[in-house]
Order: C-alpha cells, then structure tokens, then sequence
C-alpha cells in the first residue's frame, strides 16, 4: 500500500506518492491560484491525487491514507482549517471535502505545512532518526515544526507552535496575521527582502542597487549576499542584522524546547555555511545558559520541496 502526501502551499499545490521506505514514486504540482474558493482549490487536488496515482497505474484503493500539510491554523482532530493567513481561508472543511472529492475510503490527515516538513526531515532528511526536532521553514511566511519524541508537537487545540508568530519585537513591523513584530515579519525571506530595499533605497551606492539593476522591485533574498560578499558594507549590516533577528528566535525556541537539532528550510538555505556558522556562534552566546548547557547545533534541511510532501504522508 502507498500513501499520499500533499503539500499546499500559497503558491503550488503539491502531491507525491510515498512507498514504504520513505521513497517518492511520482510526484507533481499545480497552481493553488489561492483566491479562488477553497472548493475549487480542494477539487484541484483530488484531481492532481488521482492524476498521479494513474500516471502510475494505482487507483484510489491502493492508498493507505493521505496526508496534507496546510499553512496557517490548523484543527488536526476534525480535519479543518478554521483560519489561514496565506490562503485567506476561513473553517475549511480541508480533509472532509477531499474525502468526498475522492469518494475515498481511507484515512485523511492534516497538520499545519512546517509541521510536516519538520516530520519529513526526521523521517527522511536532515534529521533522520532524531527524536527532537525544530524547524523553520523560512519563506514568505516563517513556519515552526517542532518534533518532540519522533512526533510532531500539535498543542491541544489549532494554532499550537506556531514558532512565526511569537513576538521578537514588541510594537514591531507589521505581520501578515495582523499582529506586530512577530518572528515572521523580521525573520522571512519577505522580511529580508523588504529590509533590503529599505537600505539600499537609503543608500544609492550600495552594490544591492546594482544587483538589482536599479530597480528595488527586484530585489530577491541572494542580493543581499551576493553584494555583502563583494564588500558593500550596507549589506553586510543588513545580513548581520538578519542573522541577530533569526539567531534570537532561535534561542527563544531552544529555551522552550531544548531539541537535539535545529533545522532550516527555504531558499536562504541555498547560502548553506555562508549562514549556519554566523547562526550557530550566535546561539552558543544567545541560549539560556550559554555553554553550560547542551546547544543543538543548527543545520540546513535538505529535502527541500519534498520534505512537506514526506511529512505530510507520514501522518497516516
Ligand atoms: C503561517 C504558518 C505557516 C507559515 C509557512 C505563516 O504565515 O501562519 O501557519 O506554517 O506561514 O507557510
């Protein structure tokens, strides 16, 4: 028997057939197009299940269960999503409508995106065979999984570990959650991104303005890198800065959870020691009790897209 594992996100909805050994059979994706009904959406993945299912001659009966992992709040115990900020979603019945878009007989499970992918690293990725795990999927929104003995850590009700929303600074920049100065809106890709262009848009002869051809709507999150490592100096105390934002949300989580291993994900991982060695320095100072005590070590995750898709399988 296989299992499914789907992975939606705001931009792409993407499926995967999962063997037994953690191995991916076929897998594919297509538009989320999120501002559509979530019906349409839901439809749109059963249609993508049933497409890659066939392309390996399998049908419904063949599966196991199907897992999703989903952005935003999620209600693991009934299958919906009472809330999500990037899909703006509000108590979707995600699990029973593709139940019954699929007439499937067999289990459906949710848990939230970062929780999967947090799951898929453990079971097949960069934390293979650790107990104790916190990710961070650092993208357009910053997502938290926490693994705690080989399962993932849901709280006892929707919303729990949700690590992008916790507070770094007080009466801070504006979050996509309509909250202020979560850990989301310093530490995403998107907030690398717009703090770049606040820099280099004070600073017209920062190298960033260069790199993006004189145009800031084109700032992407490597220029930053790219112009810190030929010197300019703004962008060098903008990555810095950065990297204090992450380090501190970092050690926050490791106070709370003590995990064997930190993992982050998304396409600042590209970077690879250019940004563990200054994280992992900053936390051996950062954590409570120094070097006293254990410090997990913070390391890149290296499924990448898959890792949700594994994850999400994984949750039946
Ligand atoms: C959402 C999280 C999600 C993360 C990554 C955040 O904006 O609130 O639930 O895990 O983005 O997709």
């Amino acid at each position: 028997m296989y299992r499914i594992g789907i992975d939606l996100g705001g931009t792409n909805i993407k499926a995967g057939i999962v063997g037994e050994g953690q191995n991916i059979l076929r897998e594919k994706f297509v538009p989320t197009l999120a501002h559509r009904p979530a019906e349409e959406v839901i439809i749109d993945m059963a249609k993508l299940v049933l497409s890659i299912l066939e392309e390996e001659s399998l049908g419904i009966r063949d599966v196991a269960g199907i897992g999703i992992g989903c952005p935003g709040m999620i209600d693991a115990k009934s299958g919906e999503v009472p809330y999500s900020n990037n899909l703006c979603w509000e108590n979707v019945p995600l699990a029973p409508l593709l139940k019954k878009s699929l007439r499937a007989e067999c289990p459906i499970k949710i848990s939230n995106d970062a929780n999967c992918a947090a799951l898929g690293e453990a079971k097949a990725g960069a934390a293979k065979g650790v107990s104790n795990v916190v990710l961070f999927t650092l993208g357009t929104g910053v997502g938290g999984g926490v693994i705690v003995d080989g399962r993932i850590f849901e709280g006892a009700h929707a919303g729990g570990a949700e690590l992008g929303h916790t507070t770094l600074i007080m009466g801070g920049e504006e979050c996509t959650c309509g909250r202020k100065g979560c850990v989301e809106a310093y530490a995403s890709a998107t907030a690398l991104i717009r703090d770049a262009r606040r820099a280099a848009g004070k600073e017209p002869g920062s190298l960033m303005n260069a790199l993006c051809g004189g145009d800031l709507d084109r700032m992407n999150g490597k220029i930053p890198f790219d112009a810190m490592e030929q010197g300019d100096k703004t962008a060098k105390a903008l990555v810095e800065r950065y990297f204090d934002y992450l380090a501190e949300s970092v050690a926050n989580f490791v106070n709370l959870f003590r995990p064997d291993v930190v993992l982050l994900s998304g396409g600042i991982c590209n970077q690879g020691r250019n940004l563990t060695d200054p994280l992992n320095e900053r936390l051996g100072r950062l954590c409570f009790g120094g070097k006293k005590a254990f410090v997990p070590e913070i390391r890149c995750a290296t499924l990448g897209n898959l890792a949700g898709i594994i994850g999400a399988a994984n949750l039946v």
